[in-house]
């Protein structure tokens, strides 16, 4: 009954894994992807008066213009990026649709796509289900996850449909300077191929100014699909609400695959997410506060023994296990039966990380402090 490709596909590794989480009590989950912070109160007020006069109808399929100006307007002060809101920025539901409509869009069956590793889960299964085949850029700790561009030009010789980039990234919260991507952008510049550049964590990059992508150079932008959204930088991740800038070809066979299959994004967090452009400040302070769970919680890792690499962006900690000689699925088990904490063992994120763990710092500062008692407490016990 199952489409072949669909019943192929790789299980993700650690399914065991958080079923074991699911069924634990009292346990304090460094496993999530998600703020722990609450959408903004302006931006719920403006989604529950919105409920209240009655705004309960479809949009247009590529979303309320009202949003799609205010993107605009967004991205251009900014990024000094000038998208039209007519016809090259789209309404998502949520980044994850923005990606998936990029794929289908773009690909033939078996036209191969550049994922950079340790990877956000979501792309490779994607990249399979929209029939293309993955080829893998790993990166190492020891060049803090960012690419080789040795390795990329290589890899380029494949003749590669599409590359999707994520920085800052989900997992190792590697991300790039303007000198950096331009040199990445030099060697991708030489090849008919389609960047997709998921910048879901801009807002929350840390000690530096997040490059955008597209901004790098006229003809990187003709060639970028852009992907951003509001859950991560704005805690909205229950709205579902993300977007998508690319030339206007582009934008139209993405809006066309969206008005089947979903129509349109739910309207009341479309009018939710135009308030989230304005709430500069709340978003300034959810940020200070992820520096400070950082700073806590990779001074703590070390001194406990972990190898990691201060995350410039997003709010993860990918730590390196070498010293304990674990390896990181049967690690986060142990921690987990012993003394209820969740990471995510490296696994997920690729299958040459498997001495990592991912532990995410979008949780307060005093389940941080109580989870690090516990790992050291764990950590004696061995
Ligand atoms: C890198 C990255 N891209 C996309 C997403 C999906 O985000 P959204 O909630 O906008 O669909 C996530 C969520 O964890 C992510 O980490």
């Amino acid at each position: 009954m199952i489409s072949k490709h669909v019943e192929k596909m790789a299980p993700s590794g650690i399914r065991e894994f958080f079923d074991l989480v699911l069924g634990m009590p009292d346990v304090i989950s460094l496993g999530v992807g998600e703020p722990d912070f609450i959408t903004p109160w302006r931006i719920r007020e403006k989604a529950i008066t919105a409920l209240e006069e009655g705004v309960t109808s479809y949009t247009s399929n590529q979303g309320l213009f009202l949003l799609r100006d205010s993107i605009a307007d967004h991205l251009k002060t900014q990024y000094r990026l000038n998208y039209k809101p007519d016809k090259e920025i789209l309404i998502t539901v949520g980044v994850s649709e923005g990606l998936d409509l990029s794929l289908r869009a773009i690909l033939e069956p078996k036209d191969k796509v550049i994922v950079v590793a340790p990877y956000y889960v979501a792309y490779p299964a994607l990249v399979e289900l929209n029939h293309g085949k993955v080829l893998l850029l790993e990166t190492k700790q020891e060049d803090n996850f960012k690419i080789d561009p040795k390795k990329l030009s290589q890899l380029l010789k494949q003749n590669p449909k599409a590359i999707i980039l994520n920085y800052p990234s989900n997992p190792s919260g590697a991300t790039y300077t303007a000198p950096e991507l331009k040199k990445i952008w030099n060697l991708l510049a030489k090849k008919e191929l389609i960047v997709i550049s998921d910048e879901t964590y801009d807002l929350l990059t840390y000690g530096q100014k997040h490059i955008c992508f597209p901004s790098l150079a006229k003809s990187a932008k003709e060639k970028t699909i852009l992907l951003n959204g509001f859950s991560k930088g704005h805690a909205m991740t229950g709205f579902r609400v993300g977007f998508a800038c690319g030339s206007s070809e582009i934008i139209q066979a993405m809006t066309k695959i969206h008005s089947y299959s979903v129509m349109c994004g739910p309207v009341i967090s479309q009018v939710a997410a135009t308030e989230a452009l304005l709430a500069k400040k709340e978003v300034k302070t959810m940020k200070t506060e992820y520096m400070r769970r950082r700073d806590f919680l990779v001074e703590e890792l070390g001194r406990l023994g972990f190898s990691v690499s201060l995350p410039q962006g997003a709010f993860y900690c990918f730590a390196s296990l070498e010293k304990f000689k674990f390896n990181s699925l049967d690690f986060a088990k142990k921690l987990l039966v012993k003394e209820k904490v969740a990471v995510v063992p490296g696994l997920a994120f690729g299958k040459n990380y498997k001495k990592y763990i991912r532990l995410s710092y979008a949780n307060s500062l005093d389940n941080l402090k109580e989870a690090i008692v516990r790992i050291e407490r764990f950590l004696k016990s061995l």
